[in-house]
């Protein structure tokens, strides 16, 4: 198992956000978080990540403990996030961003390659690569956000609303894209998403996330026929 996650609580002072939730991924997955907007989901990405505390429970990534580690030590064992609403740095230009995500690490890997590889992948950064990140488009930078957690080869990504603010070609594009990095590349994700049929769909498992617990899970193609599945999240689309 890559990661196990037990019992996590999390409040924000007096609020409970998260209330006992358990998930599991194992390698090579890609496993999925749906649930209404204020159901936890940033919230549990952060946890993992270790940018919020959890008050109870307990975070095991590649068989260690690391509740009480933080972020940048959970970072240097593989773990990256791509945030809600991309976060960029707005100064800096688009290589720098990337070179961002490299902190830390930039000993162990062979730079050049992964931009290349990154570049390819985005073309539109290449394109852009000494503009300001402020001046790209909400599109691109969503683009940037997930290029800069990937520039250091992560063993666990997770990302969170990737397709927020994308227009539904672009989404479906980088929705594509996420599905080849698991499939070719092996790359476990957690993907968080309101787009509930476009991360069912890619998924190979999901948990619904209600009231600050697990209300459901399973494999992704049979949420997505379960009645509750379909009239609270998916809605007519998938019917
Ligand atoms: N900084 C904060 N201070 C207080 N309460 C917060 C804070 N951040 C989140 N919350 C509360 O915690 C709960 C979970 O928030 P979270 O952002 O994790 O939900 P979410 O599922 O990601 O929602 P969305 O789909 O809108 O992104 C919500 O009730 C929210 O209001
Ligand atoms: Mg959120």
């Amino acid at each position: 198992m890559l990661l196990e996650v037990g019992g996590l609580h999390i409040s924000y002072g007096d609020i409970e956000a998260v209330c006992g939730f358990d998930f599991h991924i194992g390698e090579g997955e890609l496993v999925s978080v749906i649930g209404v907007n204020g159901a936890g989901k940033s919230s549990i990405l952060q946890a993992v990540m270790g940018i919020l505390p959890c008050r109870k429970g307990s975070i095991v990534y590649k068989g260690k403990d690391i509740t009480s580690l933080p972020s940048h030590e959970r970072a240097r064992m593989g773990i990256r996030l791509v945030p809600e609403r991309s976060r960029i740095f707005p100064r800096l230009t688009v290589y720098e961003n990337l070179m961002v995500g490299l902190y830390g690490l930039k000993g162990r890997l062979n730079v050049g390659e992964r931009v290349d590889w990154l570049y390819g992948l985005f073309p539109v950064l290449a394109e852009r690569r000494e503009q300001p990140g402020r001046t790209l488009s909400g599109g691109e930078q969503q683009q940037l956000a997930i290029a800069r957690a990937l520039i250091s080869g992560p063993d666990l990504l997770l990302v969170d609303e990737v397709s927020m603010g994308l227009m539904p070609k672009l989404a479906d594009e980088v929705f594509r894209l996420l599905r080849q990095l698991n499939t070719e590349q092996g790359l476990t994700m957690l993907l968080v998403e309101q787009n509930a049929v476009a991360s069912l769909r890619i998924s190979t498992r999901a948990y619904v996330l209600e009231t600050g617990t697990c209300a459901l899970h399973g494999d992704a193609a049979e949420l997505m026929g379960n009645s509750h599945v379909l009239d609270v999240y998916l809605g007519r689309e998938a019917k």
